[in-house]
């Protein structure tokens, strides 16, 4: 009788399946998130996110008024005549601006924190809705050109009905100026509370007419439509480029563990990783390799056990490892709780300040010498980032942070990670081909705006920079998120277009765009196997090294590069399939498929 077990635990039980879409059934996922969802940290988290934000932008027409009433007044209060009253005002305000620049950067950065975790994702939500029903009618064996016109229509209708939309909110809501601040005995709270909301929501009313002319714009200016690669005709190289591209490692911290995605269905284990780097040793012995680029989702959770894991696995080929390059991913930084979607995170929390110091410190082991900081002030490349993580006293502060969670550590864990991004590992000579790696990881405290994307402004500005700057390099230019959405018509796949966007996509290709030729990107994020061009813009897509959609048998990209004098291009590139043993139940006997990747004619 005891012949035969009841359960092989190794094979992770229905514990496993609490986070995964497809192990447990919707209904479920949605019935543990309202019982474990915490009521009481919801309300604290939507007044620091939320309310905090819009009363702060809703403050400023208020101050503004109230200041410039004020400096009037007793200008013309002090006998001048108009014009030097004028004048004088200017000089006042105009200081009080410069004193006032703190309070005006905190509005603005909140102002764009409410447009990135509000009006952004709506916008993508409605643009995605329309695009996927004009695809649903409009069937699958539409052309990819027909396919990227009608998903420009849904654009500019989506910019259309935003705009609409916040001209009438603009119209209903009544902007006030005055709030009586001058006299603080005078001031209701609730009331100035009221008041400042609405004004709130007129300048983001406003600001979305402005932001939805602006999106029509760039559709509008923006060329060619998203085609898969097609081999071109070589020119004349001055030397090759070989990469392989990795993304979606999502390693596990234990030997048996399971993936939040797949749950129980997928596989077990790092096996996935380690046959991929056995592979890629071999590969690496016969033809060596320039680069091992990782786009994001080293982890499935960020945690200590799987990073450490990462480590471990990685530091068995010293070969490999000095050319590994990786980004964050949402799965290393914003997942609050494997085992609980339905919990939140406070954004000063100590979690989500360790799950950036431990990304930090896998970095710095990793690629620390070689990844370089960009100084914003000077505009040029600054220290390695193993060196600026030394200076001054930053070692003692994030030590603290991982030690106790010291609050300070967490502050500086935020100024390091804003101040590191996009790091850039500088091209051998000039006229090399270098890295640029980005973090698009949309701010988030919880489960369902985990896996939006942005590249902020701060980066943006970088990145503009270093493209321009360089302009006899060439980059390859690595980011989590999806640029383009691929050229099939796709109904199925609503809730990854919406959920799973870089919602400043548009900027970013924009970006490129005019460095296209000595240009290429590299993401994963929606674990697909897809290399194309928009515009000009070559864009490849890695799949997910242990989550494939064929029995979760992930793969790899490998891409040779012919690099120009003023040009980079791909001349040919391989998918190579990492068989997973766990999966397979065959522990020992592993086996990788290398074919050949065909490209559409
Ligand atoms: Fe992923
Ligand atoms: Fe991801």
């Amino acid at each position: 009788m005891m012949d035969l077990p009841i359960w092989d635990m190794r094979r992770g039980d229905y514990d496993d399946n609490r986070s995964s879409p497809y192990g447990g059934g919707l209904r479920s996922a949605i019935l543990s998130a309202v019982l474990e969802f915490n009521y009481l940290k919801a309300p604290i988290v939507f007044l620091f996110l939320i309310m905090g934000p819009a009363l702060l932008v809703g403050i400023v027409p208020s101050v503004i008024s109230t200041f410039g009433n004020l400096m009037f007044h007793t200008a013309t209060l002090a006998g001048t005549r108009l014009f030097v009253a004028l004048g004088l005002f200017a000089v006042l305000a105009a200081a009080a601006l410069w004193l006032g620049r703190p309070l005006l950067t905190i509005a603005f950065d909140n102002f764009r924190h409410l447009h990135y975790s509000l009006v952004f994702p709506i916008f993508v939500a409605v643009r995605e809705i329309l695009r996927s029903l004009i695809e649903k009618f409009a069937g699958r064996s539409t052309t990819p050109q027909q396919l990227a016109r009608r998903r420009r229509i849904c654009t500019v209708l989506a910019a259309l009905l935003f705009a609409g939309g916040g001209l009438i909110l603009a119209l209903t809501v009544e902007i006030s100026t005055g709030l009586k601040l001058r006299n603080v005995e005078r001031i209701q709270m609730l009331p100035t509370i009221k008041a400042t909301l609405g004004n709130a929501a007129v300048i983001v009313g406003l600001s979305t007419i402005f932001e939805s002319l602006y999106w029509l714009w760039r559709e509008l200016t923006m060329t060619g439509p998203v085609l898969d690669w097609v081999p071109a005709a070589s020119h004349a190289a001055l030397s090759t480029v070989r990469i392989a591209h990795l993304s979606d490692l999502h390693l596990v911290g234990e030997r048996y563990g399971c993936r939040m995605e797949s749950g129980t269905r997928g596989p077990r284990g790092n096996q996935s990783f380690a046959n991929a780097l056995r592979r890629l040793s071999a590969i690496h012995a016969q033809t060596p390799l320039d680069h091992i680029l990782v786009t994001g989702d080293v982890t499935d959770a960020g945690t200590r056990a799987e990073w450490a894991e990462f480590i471990d696995i990685l530091q068995t080929y010293p070969a490999l490892r000095d050319r590994f390059s990786f980004v964050p991913g949402n799965h290393d930084i914003s997942i609050v709780d494997r085992t609980n979607p339905a919990r939140l995170d406070l954004p000063w929390s100590a979690g989500q300040a360790l799950r950036k110091l431990r990304f930090i410190l896998a970095l710095d082991e990793v690629q620390g010498n070689r990844a370089r900081i960009f100084d914003r002030a000077s505009g040029t490349l600054g220290p390695s980032l193993s060196n600026y993580l030394r200076e001054d006293n930053r070692m003692e502060l994030l030590r603290s942070l991982a030690e106790r969670g010291a609050m300070r550590g967490r502050w500086e864990i935020t100024k390091v990670w804003d101040a590191i991004f996009p790091l850039v590992e500088p091209p051998p000579s000039e006229d090399g081909c270098g890295v640029i790696l980005l973090d698009s990881n949309a701010p988030s405290h919880f489960a369902l705006t985990n896996a939006i994307g942005v590249v902020n402004p701060s980066q943006m500005k970088v990145l503009k920079s270093v493209l321009r700057n360089s302009p006899r390099s060439a980059w390859i230019i690595l980011l989590h998120h999806q640029v383009v959405e691929y050229p099939v018509a796709s109904i199925s796949s609503l809730r990854d277009r919406i959920g799973l966007a870089l919602v400043n996509a548009p900027d970013v290709l924009a970006a490129i765009a005019p460095h296209a030729a000595r240009v290429m990107v590299l993401h994963g994020h929606r674990h697909r196997d897809w290399t194309g061009n928009c515009g000009d813009v070559l864009l490849c897509s890695a799949p997910s090294v242990s989550l494939g959609s064929d029995d979760y048998l992930g793969s790899f990209h490998l891409h040779e590069l012919a690099r120009g004098s003023d040009s980079i291009q791909l001349t040919a590139t391989q998918n190579v399939r990492v068989q997973d043993a766990s999966m397979m139940e065959m522990p020992d006997a592993v086996d990788i498929v290398v074919r050949h990747h065909e490209p559409a004619a």
